[in-house]
């Protein structure tokens, strides 16, 4: 595009080239900026700031519009499975029918983790949260893996070794928490159905293979794949960026998800709606609180840095929780407050004008309680759907020749020049 921006400073004036994006989206391409006038940018929060070019997720946040490597997300949940999702974001392209079968195969392969590592389950406290363990047990991965040190060495063979044991990793976690035997994957389950029996199967009785539970989790997953830039993925670019293992880089993006404004949301949104459930709590009143700026309080799963309208995956996951709870024949009266609270802030004009709609997490948290998943094992679900789209930008920037570490500047703000002052002649 030969269009630029121009930049007038203390009377001269630059120029920065300007980049346009394939869905035409425009950005002022200021690399050159300190070089050419000594100044840099200050945007707290990235809210203007593109770190990189990416070809992996285009998402629209006024019209609502989310598409991996150019497929909509609605397609996705609808006609997909996980893996199938995963093969896309990591590899550009819908996998044929061997490649599928490969990578499938390559899963199954790598389900199992060291023997050792189980040990370390029980060096934890019962009631550790499931986040905190996840973290330590995927950084921990790096240490049986001592030729995967090179981000940049057996990519291929990382890929499905992660994704397959940060599964396996979770449901032990869990297990642990309940104080069960850990229960091992089997071959001859798919990805979704092989979670769902580490977690619920139990050795005094066979488990059952739901294919609703198995649909309503890939269909989860699929939602939570990829959103580009956000704060778990930045940070996985980040620390990717140092060259740091694929472990390490992913073992701090899950603690990045950990936190309420970001992944933990889908927990928070549970715990808020029992508290009103618990307490009697009028919807208007919850409403009147989160709008005075003294109580501190959110409602929580609504709001996005991005989305300025529907969140499309709250659409899918608000239709897929009626459809899962009639199924299985469960009314939960979380739903209905969840609903009320959505209609009554909706039509709020304190909403309305700071376009705050339901977020992804508004509904996940009532769908996973409703397939038995415990609340504090929302977000360690959060991070295994997200873990291809970390994956998938890992690769991403380690293919581009432009990458560079990760290192902002600042502006300083504290004193000046000044001089040590002995102990005995200070203040
Ligand atoms: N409840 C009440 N007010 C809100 C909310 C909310 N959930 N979200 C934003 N606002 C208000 C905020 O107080 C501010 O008002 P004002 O302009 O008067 O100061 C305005 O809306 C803009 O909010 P912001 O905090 O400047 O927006 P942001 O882009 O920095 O934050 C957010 C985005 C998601 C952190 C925020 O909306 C939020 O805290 N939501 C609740 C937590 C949540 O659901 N997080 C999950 C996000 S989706 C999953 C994921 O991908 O992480």
């Amino acid at each position: 595009m030969s269009e630029k921006a121009k930049l007038i400073l203390q009377g001269k004036e630059y120029e920065f080239p300007v980049i346009l994006g394939s869905e035409n989206e425009k950005a002022i391409d200021i690399s050159s900026l300190r070089a050419k006038t000594g100044y840099i940018t200050l945007d707290p929060g990235y809210v203007n700031t593109g770190a990189t070019t990416s070809s992996i997720t285009y998402l629209d946040g006024e019209l609502g519009v989310l598409r991996y490597r150019g497929i909509p997300i609605e397609q996705l949940a609808e006609k997909s499975t996980f893996v199938e999702t995963s093969y896309l974001l990591i590899y550009g392209n819908l996998p044929n029918k061997q490649q599928l079968e490969d990578f499938s195969k390559s899963l199954t392969m790598h389900s199992m983790i060291h023997e050792d590592m189980k040990h370390f389950f029980d060096g934890y406290p019962a009631a550790a949260h499931p986040m905190a363990i996840l973290s330590s047990m995927v950084c921990s991965l790096s240490a049986y893996y001592p030729e995967s040190m090179n981000v940049f060495d057996n990519f291929d063979m990382q890929v499905p070794r992660l994704l397959s044991k940060l599964r396996t990793i979770a449901a032990f976690s869990y297990k642990k928490s309940v104080g069960h035997p850990v229960i091992y994957p089997q071959n001859h389950l798919s990805y979704c159905a092989n979670f769902l029996q580490m977690m619920f199967a139990v050795p005094a009785e066979p488990y059952e293979i739901d294919d609703d539970m198995v649909r309503a989790l890939n269909i989860l997953l699929i939602l939570h794949a990829d959103h580009e830039q956000n704060c778990s993925t930045s940070t996985v670019r980040l620390v990717g960026s140092s060259q740091a293992n694929m472990y390490a880089s992913v073992s701090a993006g899950i603690l990045a998800l950990w936190g309420p404004l970001h992944g933990g949301a889908n927990q928070a949104v549970i715990e808020m709606l029992e508290s009103i459930h618990n307490s009697g709590t009028k919807c208007a009143d919850f409403i009147s609180k989160v709008k005075d700026k003294n109580s501190k309080a959110r409602l929580m799963g609504f709001g996005h840095r991005v989305y300025k309208s529907y969140d499309p995956r709250a659409k899918i996951l608000k239709q897929m929780t009626d459809v899962i709870l009639a199924k299985r024949g469960i009314s939960d009266p979380l739903l209905d407050i969840a609903k009320q609270m959505e209609e009554t802030a909706l039509s709020d004009p304190y909403f309305i004008e700071r376009n705050l709609y339901p977020n992804v997490d508004f509904y996940s948290g009532i769908l996973y309680k409703a397939m038995g998943i415990p609340v504090n094992m929302f977000t360690v679900m959060f991070a295994i759907g997200r873990l291809p789209g970390w994956i998938a930008h890992l690769k991403e920037m380690m293919e581009d020749p432009n990458t560079k570490i990760g290192r902002p500047r600042q502006i300083y703000t504290g004193p000046v020049s000044r001089e040590y002052v002995p102990i005995e002649s200070r203040k």
